[in-house]
């Protein structure tokens, strides 16, 4: 009989990689919690994770053996803007899900992110120091910390920017890039702003490899590339017209949320831990392909 997993933030981005990553070895259940999924092996459970009382009555019924925790409010400008919202999401349920897996002595996958830190160094350890420049990198790091007081047993992956199968979600930015440059639209790229960008399906499978470890561990790509770099390679994977793409600076763009230079990931203790994540390269092709799943 297979062991039992909840994901929570299914009908999202990750959650889409997720769910196909684990079905083969899990009993799947995925949380939603305005939009649904379509996959037929793994179970819908609709609930807005703030509202503990039913939240905790679906764990109780399921007696899960791990839960991975993808729900967010991840979008960066939002949180800077709905700061007590995102807080209610991005830390208070979080710190809720690793009680009830500390109670459980579960394992507990908490997804946090690269932008924990303020982008100065770049190809970070995982015990480099925190200065989060975002509401968002802010809430992160704050869930980081309470997750690993409430349930040091716990693991907290800090993630990298992800591309993933286009289909997988609307807000999927390589999706976009790719419908703007069809439509004969010039994109604009940071030139100035660095990422250990990395495939979504490669982070799934991460996720599930290294479950049962403790602690902090960053997972991303092996790469470091800019915002352009990668769009030349999505360009060239998806055959489109690399002419249309522009370089720019951040200082050229006002956002909401202030913007760190170069968050890179070290990423040496994942790979002695055995993750093996694919080039830029591969996992664009495999995508443009359709040979993702
Ligand atoms: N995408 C990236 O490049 C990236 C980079 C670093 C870290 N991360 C982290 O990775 C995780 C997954 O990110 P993502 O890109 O998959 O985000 P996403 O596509 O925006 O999906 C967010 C998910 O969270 C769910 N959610 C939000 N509020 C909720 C609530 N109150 N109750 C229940 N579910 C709720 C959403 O459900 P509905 O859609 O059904 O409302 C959705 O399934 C997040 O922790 C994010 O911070 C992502």
């Amino acid at each position: 009989m297979k062991k039992k997993l909840i994901i929570t933030g299914a009908s999202g981005f990750l959650g889409y990689h997720l769910l196909r990553a684990a079905s083969a070895e899990w009993e799947v259940y995925g949380i939603t919690n305005s939009k649904s999924f379509h996959f037929k092996d793994a179970t819908a459970i609709n609930c807005d994770i703030r509202n503990y009382i039913e939240l905790g009555n679906f764990i109780d019924d399921i007696e899960p053996d791990a839960i991975i925790h993808a729900a967010a409010i991840a979008d960066a400008n939002f949180c800077e803007q709905n700061k007590d919202l995102s807080y209610e999401v991005n830390v208070e349920a979080t710190k809720n899900l690793a009680g009830i897996c500390c109670d459980f002595h579960i394992p507990f996958a908490f997804t946090s992110s690269d932008l924990v830190f303020d982008g100065k160094k770049g190809m970070y350890k995982e015990d480099a120091q925190k200065n989060p420049l975002s509401v968002y990198g802010e809430q992160k790091s704050i869930a980081e910390d309470e997750v690993l007081r409430i349930y040091p047993e716990a693991t907290v992956f800090r993630l990298p920017l992800m591309f993933g199968f286009v289909e997988a979600s609307a807000s999927n930015y390589l999706q976009k890039f790719i419908s703007q440059i069809k439509n004969g639209e010039k994109v604009a790229l940071f030139v100035d702003e660095y990422r250990s960008i990395c495939g979504a399906r490669s982070i799934a499978e991460g996720i599930l490899k290294l479950l049962n470890h403790s602690g902090i561990i960053h997972l991303a790509g092996k790469e470091r590339l800019s915002r352009y770099e990668f769009g030349v390679k999505a360009a060239k994977a998806f055959q489109l017209d690399e002419a249309l793409l522009l370089s720019c600076s951040q200082k050229d763009v006002k956002m909401a949320a202030p913007r760190p230079a170069d968050v890179s990931l070290d990423i040496s203790k994942a790979v002695s831990l055995g993750f093996a994540p694919q080039s830029v390269d591969e996992e664009l092709k495999l995508i443009a392909d359709k040979k993702y799943f």
